[in-house]
């Protein structure tokens, strides 16, 4: 049938980008719901927290002050996750203390990067007998192991000699360092591995935290608690089936960035997450990923700055400064305290990357 009247053909052919745009409002109307922010000026970089006493983050400041992560602890100066590294973050100033969370054969949290004990520890001498061959090479798992047996390492030598005999600790020891001095930032690391275990992560660390009481945003103004994973299944569970309204923030390396980093990708997280980790150089590549997913009421919380690697920046301060200052992001995650920029510096030497 031929259409005559060509005001009305106008209108049907305008009809697809019209439906387009509303179905765009409604999606961002949901998100807006979903994530209790409305706009990128209202947006809190991390709901509700009060960190080190004056540092305050404060509903409808722009400008929000950003947040220091110590990164393993003050892990460029001591050896990663051990007491130690963790008492010299605080000392440094830092807003949180990362830890990573492996289980114990008999179902303990503690604090350790690798699922497996060889890099940062003396296992190989202690426990020679007690390895596996994993693609073809002798590993130790921490899942192999009880809490009195990794209490018998020596988590420290490998670093320096100066820190022989520290521990790895558990997660509720950190927990009785930092508290009240700064706050928790704990990684479910593989809690698909642990679940295959029989070790339910998640509720292992909502659990932790209810006996802490701990387990709710503002529980303690002193120490604010954000988890974070590469897990995305995993955060969804600590939302939806564990129910936390505690701040959860989705880890995203180089092979997660198609699927995370893309508008629709960042609506989804958006679903269940309140902010984003994605390895530094995915906003070095795209740096419209901040603004992005500001939109969406989500932080953006980008890892690691290092002083052992910062190329093409001069120094790890000058690395920082960029991402914070030029590409906004609200926090970062860092083995340097020390050198993290509170506010933008006077143009350094050696800055270089893209503006955001
Ligand atoms: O959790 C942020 C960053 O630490 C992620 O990388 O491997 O150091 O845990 P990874
Ligand atoms: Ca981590």
């Amino acid at each position: 049938m031929r259409c005559s009247n060509p005001s009305r053909l106008n209108l049907i052919r305008m009809l697809p980008a019209v439906l387009v745009t509303v179905m765009l409002l409604l999606d961002s109307l949901a998100v807006t719901a979903l994530t209790g922010e409305a706009t990128h000026h209202e947006r809190l970089p991390f709901p509700g927290l009060t960190v080190r006493g004056s540092f305050m983050i404060s509903r409808g400041n722009a400008q929000s002050a950003r947040i220091l992560v110590a990164h393993r602890g003050a892990s460029a100066y001591a050896p990663e996750h051990t007491l130690e590294a963790y008492r010299m973050a605080i000392e440094q100033g830092a807003d949180f203390v990362e830890q990573d969370l492996q289980i114990t054969s008999d179902g303990v949290l503690v604090c350790l990067h690798d699922a497996t004990l060889e890099r940062t520890t003396d296992v190989e001498k202690i426990f020679p007998e007690r390895a596996r061959i994993l693609e073809g090479q002798p590993r130790w798992l921490v899942a192999d192991f009880t809490l009195a047996e990794i209490r018998r390492l020596d988590a420290g030598s490998w670093f320096d000699q100066k820190f022989a005999g520290a521990r790895v600790p558990t997660w509720q020891e950190a927990i009785d360092l930092i508290r009240g001095h700064a706050g928790l930032f704990p990684e479910t690391k593989g809690p698909e591995d642990y679940r295959d275990r029989g070790f339910d992560m998640e509720r292992m660390v909502i659990e932790t935290l209810r006996r802490n009481g701990l387990d709710r945003p503002g529980a303690d103004p002193r120490t604010p608690v954000i988890i974070q994973s590469f897990s995305a299944p995993g955060l969804q569970k600590l939302r939806n089936a564990l129910g936390t309204r505690l701040p959860l923030v989705l880890l995203i390396g180089k092979d997660a960035a198609a699927e995370w980093l893309s508008p629709a990708g960042l609506r989804r997280a958006a679903r269940f997450a309140q902010g984003i980790g994605p390895e530094k150089r995915l906003i070095d590549a795209n740096p419209s990923i901040v603004k992005n997913a500001h939109r969406l009421g989500l932080t953006v919380t980008p890892y690691t700055f290092r002083s052992s690697k910062t190329a093409p920046y001069a120094d790890v301060r000058t690395e920082m400064e960029h991402y914070l200052y030029r590409f906004n992001v609200d926090s970062l995650f860092t083995d340097n305290p020390d050198q993290f920029p509170r506010a933008p510096e006077s143009p350094r030497k050696g800055a270089s990357g893209n503006g955001g």
